[in-house]
């Protein structure tokens, strides 16, 4: 699974990649349990000394945690496995006074610490640190959760280059949106989404609507440590960004900015807000595609809802179609475009050093 650092001499990813569950499963530890992963937004901890359990990503990952607001609003992610014998602590969302396990009534601070135990006289070195909650590192952007099992880099490494970039818009602004909000079950590996967007090289042929919008001369790609940028400018009369002066694209008019961070999730950023995509493996071959929509608070929310369903359809056939290609035994692996397939190329050799790691 070696890429060659030189897009012009290399192959891309095996079709075994995307069809074997035993590289699956080496994906599962190397690749998604040492990244940030979005979990949820700002909505739902819904006030203070608030738990919100979930599990990080089901069926793949399988982790239980718990993100936990305590009394002063500081929100951190902690296991949530009870320390004495193994029970889920919260199983609800909600409000709590402090996280106390159902089965035999162990009782935790909001920040993960022991704090009291029934019957538990006579035990030796009790309690230790071991019994404490595991504080799991979590990161706090755009009014969202990131969460990591096991860094293998810095998340503000990773988004540093978006905040330098579009540091201008009001970031601090954006709302969830319910209208747009749907999760799309794709019948692919997670890394074929994942390529099938990070090229726009497909679009005059997949995308009709959007290929009218786009001028895809002048559509661009730029690489960064941990993530790409694809630049959408937009064609005489389309929507696009108001860019003041002084900011990097002071001058452009661009239609979207399309940001990919290593290794699933796509900020779309539009003149209206955010669309975000979080491309969740299920399976080898099962994915998971949620969007969620956050819009810029007091700005115009006019989106044009039927390109962006339009073109995830086309996507979703296409990444499905070629799922069935790979999977031949005919179609070991191809070639990249130099000028179209940078950020396919650069997204499988980030894929190919967490995997010799
Ligand atoms: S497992 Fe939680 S108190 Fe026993
Ligand atoms: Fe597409």
């Amino acid at each position: 699974m070696n890429i060659h650092p030189e897009i012009g001499k290399s192959s891309t990813l095996p079709a075994s990649f995307y069809r074997e569950p035993a590289i699956f499963e080496q994906v599962k530890e190397k690749v998604f349990a040492s990244s940030w992963l979005y979990v949820a937004d700002r909505t739902a901890l819904d006030g203070l000394n608030n738990a919100h359990p979930f599990t990080l990503l089901p069926g793949v990952l399988n982790e239980p945690l718990l993100l936990s607001g305590d009394d002063a609003g500081t929100v951190r992610c902690l296991s949530n496995v009870c320390t004495h014998r193994g029970m889920l602590v919260v199983e609800k969302p909600g409000k709590y006074p402090s996280l106390r396990c159902t089965y035999h009534g162990r009782c935790f601070h909001m920040d993960g610490r022991f704090k009291q135990m029934p019957e538990f006289e006579g035990v030796e070195d009790f309690p230790s640190e071991n019994d404490n909650l595991t504080q799991v590192p979590l990161r706090e952007w755009l009014g969202m959760y990131f969460v990591s099992l096991n860094p293998a880099f810095s998340f503000e490494d990773a988004i540093q280059p978006i905040v330098d970039r579009i540091g201008w818009m009001p970031l601090d602004t954006l709302v969830f949106e319910e209208e747009g909000t749907a999760d799309y079950p794709v019948a692919a590996n997670w890394a074929l989404y994942c390529d099938n967007y990070l090229e726009g090289f497909h679009i005059p042929f997949v995308h009709p609507a959007l290929n009218k919008a786009l001028d895809f001369k002048q559509y661009k790609y730029e690489l960064f440590p941990w993530g790409s940028l694809q630049l959408g400018i937009a064609e005489e009369g389309e929507p696009c960004f108001d860019i003041p002066e002084g900011a990097p694209d002071h001058g452009k008019a661009i239609y979207a900015y399309y940001y990919w961070l290593f290794p699933n999730l796509m900020l779309n950023f539009y003149p209206w807000g955010l669309s975000l995509n979080v491309v969740q493996p299920l399976s080898h071959d099962k994915t998971l595609v949620r969007f969620r929509t956050y819009r810029f608070r007091g700005r115009p929310f006019d989106r044009e809802l039927n390109v962006l369903e339009k073109t995830e359809m086309e996507d979703e056939a296409v990444v499905e179609a070629v799922q069935m290609g790979v999977q031949s035994r005919f179609y070991k692996a191809g070639r990249y475009s130099v000028k179209q397939e940078q950020a396919v190329h650069h997204f499988h050799r980030l894929l190919s050093q967490q995997l010799s790691m």
